[in-house]
């Protein structure tokens, strides 16, 4: 009998239409395009700005997208995984709302949050459910809505994030494609740097919370960066050693799109020239759960049967890790 791997089978992602360039960040606080482009690699991200729409407005929006280019039928997906840090609500599950939405009747599902490294976490959970026999299409999405918890007036978050949606479909493989390793790392040391302070049961809302701009994110860019630009190019590395790659085997780094300086040193670590890289901070800023699948739906075309893709991630927690896998088909029509 051979074994069960766990292969990506299809792709699709979605960004909302508003765009926020680095112009118009300019005039709403003391920034300018030039520091914000060298410091991080962003030009412009993209606001969801319609009232009453969350987080799962994208990933339905993506989900239905991978599942009509695909023509796959939502009531054969078996369960959704919703990998995001910017659920539609603190209680009832954004990725149960999903589900529902988008016809996976009989699927169950369940939100995940590791914040940046909620995708890299939920392709291993995802994996682990097709490789065990019991389950045959498992959805994963990641999407957040990042402008819903940034404070517009702090130069130093708001410069950053983006709102956005991908999701990708595991199905079972017999040829060894798929998803080949993994090594997934947390260290508490980063709760206090990237972080919302009120809101949750430590510190629930209050008028005092909103006085104190409590409810928005608050990041540390420094510690966490020197985190980041160590901590994911070691796993990479890492990954790289006991699966006996060189840069020479690796088809692309998927990296998430926090900072190019951070994916940079990365790539760097790796060996891997520019054009392996998988790269659209420049047009979506740091969307979070969202990056890697948005850089699968952008890249899908140039994608092959067999290429060895590196995925890498780090996020708030910490959270950080890095994964390899084959690729399984070929650019579809
Ligand atoms: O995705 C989850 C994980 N997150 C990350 O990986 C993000 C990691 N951190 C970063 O990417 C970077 O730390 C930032 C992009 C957030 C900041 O870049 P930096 O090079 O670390 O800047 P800094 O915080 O050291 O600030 C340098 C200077 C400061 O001025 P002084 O003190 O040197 O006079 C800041 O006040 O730049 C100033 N500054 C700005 N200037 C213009 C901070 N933000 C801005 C801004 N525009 N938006």
């Amino acid at each position: 009998m051979s074994t069960i791997t766990a292969a990506i089978t299809a792709v699709g992602g979605y960004v909302p239409e508003y765009v926020l360039t680095n112009k118009i960040l300019a005039t709403m606080v003391d920034t300018n395009d030039e520091w914000i482009t060298s410091r991080t690699g962003i030009k412009e991200r993209r606001i969801l700005k319609e009232q009453g729409q969350g987080t799962s407005f994208m990933a339905i929006k993506a989900a239905e997208q991978l599942l009509s280019k695909n023509k796959i039928n939502p009531e054969d997906i078996d369960m959704v995984i919703m990998a995001t840090a910017t659920p539609d609500m603190p209680v009832a599950s954004t990725g149960v709302y999903v589900a529902s939405q988008i016809g996976a009747v009989n699927a169950f599902s369940y939100d995940l949050a590791a914040a940046c490294s909620g995708f890299l976490f939920g392709m291993s959970t995802a994996a682990r459910y097709i490789e065990s026999g019991r389950y045959k299409k498992v959805l994963l999405i990641g999407a957040d809505k990042m402008s819903s918890i940034v404070d517009y007036t702090d130069r130093t978050t708001c410069i950053i994030f983006g709102d956005g949606a991908g999701a990708v479909l595991f199905e079972p493989n017999l040829e060894g494609l798929g998803v080949q390793d993994e090594i997934l790392r947390s260290d508490g040391v980063g709760r206090d740097s990237l972080k919302i302070a009120a809101g949750g049961s430590i510190l629930p809302p209050s008028n005092q919370t909103i006085v104190d701009k409590e409810h928005y994110v608050y990041q540390d860019g420094k510690t966490v960066f020197k985190f980041a630009v160590s901590k994911m190019a070691d796993v990479s590395e890492k990954i790289m050693q006991r699966n006996n790659l060189r840069g020479d085997d690796v088809n692309w780094l998927v990296p998430h799109q926090a900072n190019k300086r951070i994916i940079d040193a990365t790539s760097r670590r790796m060996n891997l020239p520019q054009d392996k890289v998988m790269l659209n901070i420049h047009r979506y800023g740091n969307t979070t759960s969202a990056t890697l699948p948005l850089c699968l739906f952008d890249y899908e075309n140039q994608l092959k049967k067999g290429d060895n893709i590196v995925f890498a991630a780090f996020g708030g927690g910490f959270t950080w890790g890095s994964m390899y896998v084959k690729w399984a088909y070929d650019p579809k029509q």
